[in-house]
């Protein structure tokens, strides 16, 4: 604006010769003078800034006049004769920073126009002092996907360049943006988190100066996510309290934890420092307890957990032992796990024993693994080998206690273990099997009817023990199907194994035959 004002008058100041009087000397060129400046000086400095014709017309009084401050300030005029420089010297101050030029005119000749420099920019150089970060939002602490904008400013200071650093190290290889004085954080992640300062600085004569701002530490947040609810049981004097635990995967403390039915209702509420709350709750055993959920915030949003159907059902019905070969093409040790399930409940909890002395759940040969269920033996050796069985009970009282039957493992049973269980059965067991399948796919399409319990009672005393505890309801609907044939027939093939097979094959084949009878198979 000033710079197109200024030039407005020069235009005009150039034009009345023209218009105005015509004196002589109309011949008289001046050609366009020359400013030296320093390119930049400090506050308080002392600067000559000097003007001067090239060729300067003979025997006129030349005079040049300096303008400043982006051409709204005169600095001063000055005559000189011939090829005499004009020597303005400026005490510099801060505002004097910008855009200079001089211009020549013949002095007290309005004839001839006067003319002007090149433009000059002349910077006035401040040193930086006191550097300060401020951060948007302020406290900088933001959830991640949030935006954060850091501002660096100084108290005093011209012409200067910014850095920027985390935790003391350059941040010019970041992702986030930088310009002028900020770095705009946009969707921040919990690798941005750190102490951050901005470094000011500017240089003058060889020198430079900085200043540093202290550091800001810059919080991220994690959301609360992956929000899991589960629970155990323990006994409460003759009642049973189920102990639900919601658990969050990932979550800045503090979160607050709250426990819900399917009402609505608040069962429980807690503000803690960890991923996880757990919230009592008295139920009664083979009771539906109502679906149950968590919701957990921490300030940015809310998460629900998946329902829970809260119902505990005690052990009961049969416990299976079941021997299989693990694969494993890298060693050449054998290694074959034994498995270990109970036809119900809710929380099994699983004892294992060899030669009837209790394993722990970890030995030289031996581990305990999913969750108790199953037994790995990684070797297979004389100390290993013996009469295995497990004992199952709930996990929050002994009161029922359902045993397996015993299995004897040695490397001798273990070599007979096939790797795909079904090739070896049918490739062994061909006739038999083609003969059970026969008689009972025929069964199944004459008579869906549960099949008689004598049958399961004669499988189950296989590999299958039977339980001894309280509640023993029908065994239902075991119809056999092409699915549980391939159990029965995988069930007789680790029999047979044990080494006490022949007696029980006769069992077996004796069991199907008289189901097959049962069913009343017409002569084909
Ligand atoms: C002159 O212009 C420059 C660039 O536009 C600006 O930084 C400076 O402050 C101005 N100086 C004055 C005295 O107006
Ligand atoms: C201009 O004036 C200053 C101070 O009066 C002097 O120090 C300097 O030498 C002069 N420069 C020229 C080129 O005459
Ligand atoms: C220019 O004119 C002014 C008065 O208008 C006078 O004082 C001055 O001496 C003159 N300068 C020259 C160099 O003629
Ligand atoms: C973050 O900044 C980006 C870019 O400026 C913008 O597109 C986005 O909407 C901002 N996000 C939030 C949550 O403000
Ligand atoms: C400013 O901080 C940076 C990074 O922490 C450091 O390298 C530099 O030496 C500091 N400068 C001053 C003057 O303290
Ligand atoms: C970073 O630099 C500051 C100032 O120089 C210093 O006080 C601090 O200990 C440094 N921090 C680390 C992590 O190096
Ligand atoms: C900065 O240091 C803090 C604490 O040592 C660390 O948690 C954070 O990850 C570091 N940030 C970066 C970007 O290196
Ligand atoms: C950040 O810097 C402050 C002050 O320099 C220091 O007390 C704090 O421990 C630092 N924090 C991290 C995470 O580096
Ligand atoms: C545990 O049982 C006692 C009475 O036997 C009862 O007072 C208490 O409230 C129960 N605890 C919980 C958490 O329900
Ligand atoms: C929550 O449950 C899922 C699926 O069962 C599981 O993958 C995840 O690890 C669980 N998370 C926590 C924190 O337990
Ligand atoms: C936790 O959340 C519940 C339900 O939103 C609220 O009633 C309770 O006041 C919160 N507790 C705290 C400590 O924020
Ligand atoms: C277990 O008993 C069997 C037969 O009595 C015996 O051969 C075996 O060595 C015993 N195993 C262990 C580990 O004591």
């Amino acid at each position: 604006m000033s710079l197109r004002l200024a030039a407005l008058i020069l235009g005009l100041w150039s034009l009345t010769p023209t218009m105005c009087d015509r004196t002589d000397g109309g011949n008289i060129v001046l050609g366009v003078p020359i400013l030296s400046a320093p390119e930049a000086s400090g506050v308080k400095s002392i600067e000559s800034f000097r003007c001067h014709l090239s060729d300067p017309p003979e025997g006129e009084s030349i005079l040049f006049t300096l303008y400043g401050n982006n051409g709204t300030k005169k600095h001063g005029e000055y005559s000189a004769h011939g090829k005499y420089t004009a020597n303005f010297t400026l005490l510099i101050q801060l505002s004097y920073d910008g855009l200079f030029y001089c211009t020549a005119s013949v002095q007290n000749n309005t004839a001839i126009q006067p003319v002007k420099s090149k433009d000059h920019y002349f910077k006035v150089i401040e040193p930086v002092e006191g550097a300060e970060l401020s951060s948007d939002p302020s406290p900088a602490e933001v959830f991640e996907g949030q935006n954060l904008t850091l501002s660096c400013s100084v108290k005093k200071g011209t012409h200067f360049s910014y850095n920027w650093f985390i935790n003391n190290s350059s941040l010019e290889q970041s992702r986030h943006r930088q310009e002028g004085n900020r770095l705009f954080m946009v969707s921040v992640s919990s690798e941005d988190a750190g102490n951050y300062s901005c470094m000011t600085w500017n240089e003058l004569d060889d020198t430079v100066y900085s200043s540093n701002s202290t550091q800001k530490l810059v919080t991220v947040r994690v959301g609360v996510s992956k929000l899991n609810v589960s629970f155990s049981v323990q006994k409460n004097g003759t009642g049973y309290l189920a102990q639900v635990r919601c658990r969050a995967g990932r979550g800045t403390p503090l979160i607050n934890f709250t426990l819900y039915d399917e009402k609505g209702e608040r069962l429980g509420s807690e503000e803690t420092l960890s991923l996880e709350a757990s919230f009592p709750v008295p139920i009664e055993l083979n009771r539906h307890m109502g679906l149950l959920h968590c919701v957990a915030e921490n300030g940015h949003r809310r998460v629900r957990s998946n329902a829970l159907a809260l119902r505990v059902v005690p052990v009961g019905g049969s416990v299976r032992l079941t021997l299989e070969h693990v694969d494993s093409s890298s060693s050449d040790r054998v290694s074959v796990r034994l498995r270990c399930a109970v036809e119900r409940g809710t929380l099994p909890q699983v004892h294992w024993f060899l030669n009837d002395s209790s394993l722990d759940s970890r030995g030289d040969f031996h581990r305990i693994e999913e969750h108790s269920q199953s037994l790995l033996l990684t070797s297979v050796n004389d100390h290993s080998s013996g009469s295995y069985h497990c004992v199952v009970t709930d996990s929050f009282d002994a009161i029922a206690r359902i045993s397996s039957e015993k299995l004897f493992v040695d490397r001798e049973v273990v070599s007979r273990v096939p790797v795909s269980v079904l090739s070896v059965v049918l490739g062994c067991f061909l006739f038999l099997c083609c003969l059970l399948t026969g008689c009972c796919i025929y069964g199944a399409l004459h008579r869906r009817r549960p099949a008689p319990r004598k049958r399961i009672r004669i499988l189950n005393s296989i590999a299958v023990n039977n339980m001894e505890y309280e509640d023993d309801e029908p065994v239902e609907d075991e119809y056999m199907e092409d699915g549980d044939l391939a159990t029965a027939a995988d069930m007789e093939d680790r029999d047979t194994v044990e080494g006490e097979s022949l007696d029980e094959w006769e069992q077996i084949e004796k069991a199907m035959q008289i189901n097959c009878m049962d069913e009343e198979v017409p002569p084909s």
